[in-house]
């Protein structure tokens, strides 16, 4: 399969990291559709990416212009097919693996034999999403980072059967949405995750351990190892969900002690305390 020349970007499902991604396709100057359940959804993410390109625009980072045709060159539709003209694909639908199979079986009966089909999960397996294709050879991963605009990987993921001329091009639309693409194999965890989850694990265990409150936990990671944020507020923004569905699935293929989730915070996913977007977790939000 020759690697079409990517002009018109899909994107399925349009949450924190979904939006964030067709926010990147537009600055990125690509014609762009983005496929939400409901129309209510996809007015929210449309709303969401309008926000951070007025605070760009506010910031002298883009002019109005700019942001207008950015805007214009965004699609919402609530049809999968309306995906038909796409020669990239990136899912951003739910963490589970069901969902996605559905997904990339359907998406392949959509787009033309030369799209290309990505996939942002975070921990499963992209060899396994793109065995529900009768043509793995187009399936990639392209694993963006919370926030999606302003974190600049990408991991570009190679499934056993992924063919060059689709690596090709997922990094080359990396690039041009402004990232620092890397590229890696399929494995468990792919390279950050495999790093960062048991670390963000250890740590919420010394929440216990050492008995000491979120926030001191927070500065000391902040001011005595140099991190961004701690990895409480880390949690928070990622998803607490998202955190231990993460670890749970890497902890099932790895089964290292250190990639399961505590207990504590099991419990807060239980209790629907999911971080910044259920409004409460380790912190309280607006
Ligand atoms: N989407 C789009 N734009 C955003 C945004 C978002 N979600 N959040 C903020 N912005 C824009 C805003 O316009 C903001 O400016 P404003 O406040 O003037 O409106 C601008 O970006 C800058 O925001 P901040 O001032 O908050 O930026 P900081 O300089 O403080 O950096 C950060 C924020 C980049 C998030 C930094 O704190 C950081 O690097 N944190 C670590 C994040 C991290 O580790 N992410 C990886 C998580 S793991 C993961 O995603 C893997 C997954 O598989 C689980």
């Amino acid at each position: 399969m020759a690697a079409p020349e990517i002009r018109r970007v899909g994107v399925v499902g349009l949450g924190a990291m979904g939006a964030g991604i067709a926010q990147l396709a537009i600055q990125a100057g690509y014609e762009t559709v983005g496929r939400e359940v409901t129309d209510e959804l996809g007015t929210k993410a449309n709303d969401r990416i309008a926000h951070f390109l007025q605070r760009k625009v506010d910031k002298e980072q883009m002019t109005t212009a700019e942001r207008e045709s950015a805007l214009a060159a965004l699609t919402l539709t609530t049809e999968l097919a309306d995906l038909v003209d796409c020669d990239l694909v990136i899912e951003a639908i739910v963490e589970d693996l069901g969902p996605k199979l559905e997904l990339f079986a359907e998406l392949e009966r959509i787009v033309r034999p030369d799209a290309v089909l990505a996939t942002n999960t975070s921990a499963l397996s992209v060899t396994e999403i793109a065995a529900a294709t009768s043509s793995p050879e187009r399936v990639v991963g392209m694993h963006f980072f919370n926030p999606a605009p302003l974190m600049p990987l990408v991991e570009i993921v190679r499934a056993e059967l992924s063919s060059d001329d689709a690596m090709d091009a997922a990094f080359a639309v990396g690039e041009r949405m402004g990232k620092r693409p890397i590229r890696c194999h399929d494995t468990p965890g792919f390279v950050v995750n495999r790093v960062l989850i048991p670390l963000l694990n250890d740590c919420l265990r010394v929440l216990d351990e050492a008995r000491v409150s979120p926030e001191d936990l927070d500065t000391a990671m902040t001011a005595g190892a140099g991190w961004p944020m701690g990895p409480c507020t880390l949690v928070d923004l990622v998803g607490i969900d998202v955190h231990v569905h993460a670890s749970e699935a890497l902890y099932e293929k790895l089964r290292e002690p250190r990639m399961a989730p505590p207990p504590r915070i099991v419990a807060m996913k239980n209790a629907g305390l999911l971080g910044r977007k259920s409004g409460r977790g380790f912190y309280t939000y607006d």
